[in-house]
């Protein structure tokens, strides 16, 4: 039986604890777990056994979050990690190689823009950045190094909705996975493996725990891509040392990138998710779809205001009817545009700190996605290291302001931005 988003995002991955009949998912605060004997160890150990062995690599609480956002995603399998950017660098950990690249958009959150275009170089990585509403220019910047197109299905901080189904169209004719970064639309507003997505990447950190409690992130695989048709994967299609040779693909299918991501990703890497913050998403996710309708619907109130306002040169808010993606909105993300989007001043960066210190009821915080609005100036803050053209390609220029609307009364949010504007001159 099929249940709706709903049902999913309450009760997917979660039964009553089978030692004490708890109703509520525990917390396993525990580091190890005793094993039934030394066979059952060596066979844990050799993955010849699903189980649990260490915190590191799998815990009861951690694995109820993997099953629900698998779940929620319509994906074949999960891996819960430490922070967003922990899940782009364990999406791309069994892709890459020193010498190889990846092609990305240019219309993403500032610090995935810093960690692929300076940090994976240490890795030998590269990326390759270009308007993701171009498609000759994805086509033309994929080579035989390329191992996966990453962008955000609504990018932060301007809401743009990427056009999934072209991208993911020109990632299969050239065998790439797409990877997505579904955190500022979640499974509710998006599901990107139903536009051809191969992963989706989470900043957990956002709606999906929704009150700015937790640091966390995932990768859901969708199960669906060939990771043998070439040579090009070969952590996932050819014999692995560190497992006297097991091959991930042939062995455990459409589960293999969950399982290298495991076996491999957090067992060497070590970005682990600990159980008290899956504890804390597994709550938020409860009430996912319920926050991120009233987000959507203040965001819309607010936006539409903001871009009748005399102070105000532009709104980005993809859910506008005036928005050149409103028809891209009701196809890729049809329950809406989602919570977050900037308004460009006619006042230029000096109105954008006034405004920013003005506000009252909005919260001056590098983050989104909280039941609380925020605010910040992205050129000053999140996208600080980038240069002033990355900054307007990435839609953070130097007179935006980005905001993330919350679940409070939509009149006090605008009577705050009201008074804000007019303190900004
Ligand atoms: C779209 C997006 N992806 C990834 C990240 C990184 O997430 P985290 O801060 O959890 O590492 C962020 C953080 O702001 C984000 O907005």
């Amino acid at each position: 039986m099929t249940h709706g988003f709903d049902t999913l995002q309450i009760h997917a991955g979660a039964r009553p604890d089978p030692a004490t009949g708890a109703r509520q998912t525990p917390i396993y605060q525990t580091t190890a777990y005793v094993f039934r004997d030394a066979d059952h160890a060596a066979a844990l150990f050799n993955l010849q056994e699903v189980g649990y062995i260490y915190s590191r690599l799998t815990n009861p609480t951690v694995a109820a979050l993997q099953e629900r956002m698998a779940t929620l995603e319509g994906g074949a399998g999960a891996v819960c990690c430490s922070s967003g950017h922990a899940a782009q660098i364990m999406a791309l950990f069994p892709l890459m190689g020193p010498g190889l690249n990846i092609v990305a958009s240019t219309r993403a959150y500032g610090g995935t823009i810093t960690q692929f275009s300076q940090t994976i170089k240490r890795f030998g990585w590269s990326a390759r950045f270009v308007d993701f509403d171009d498609p000759e220019a994805i086509e033309a910047a994929i080579d035989d190094n390329t191992r996966a197109i990453f962008c955000e299905s609504i990018a932060n901080p301007g809401g743009y909705v990427t056009d999934l189904d072209a991208v993911s169209a020109i990632a299969d004719k050239a065998g790439l996975p797409l990877i997505v970064d579904n955190t500022s639309a979640t499974p509710y507003l998006c599901r990107p493996i139903e536009h051809g997505a191969t992963l989706v990447v989470h900043s957990m950190t956002k709606y999906l725990t929704g009150n700015g409690t937790v640091t966390g992130g995932c990768v859901v695989d969708s199960g669906k891509f060939d990771w043998s048709a070439s040579d090009k994967f070969p952590s996932l299609s050819a014999p692995e040392p560190a497992y006297h040779g097991l091959k991930f693909h042939e062995t455990f299918g459409s589960l293999a990138f969950t399982f290298h991501s495991i076996a491999i990703g957090l067992r060497d890497l070590g970005m682990t998710l600990n159980p008290q913050a899956a504890h804390y998403t597994l709550m938020g996710i409860e009430t996912l779809s319920l926050r991120m309708q009233k987000h959507v619907e203040n965001a819309g109130r607010v936006a539409s205001w903001l871009e009748n306002h005399p102070a105000v040169a532009g709104v980005t808010y993809a859910g506008l009817p005036s928005s050149p993606y409103s028809d891209r909105v009701a196809r890729i993300c049809p329950n809406g545009a989602g919570g977050l989007f900037t308004v460009a001043l006619k006042g230029g960066y000096d109105a954008c700190m006034k405004f920013v210190d003005g506000l009252q009821i909005f919260s001056h915080v590098a983050n989104l996605g909280d039941t609380r609005s925020l605010v910040i100036h992205s050129a000053s803050t999140t996208h600080r290291q980038l240069s002033e053209e990355q900054q307007i390609a990435a839609g953070a220029a130097p007179n935006v302001v980005r905001i993330s609307i919350g679940t409070e009364d939509p009149e006090d949010l605008i009577a705050d931005l009201d008074q804000a504007l007019t303190a900004a001159g």
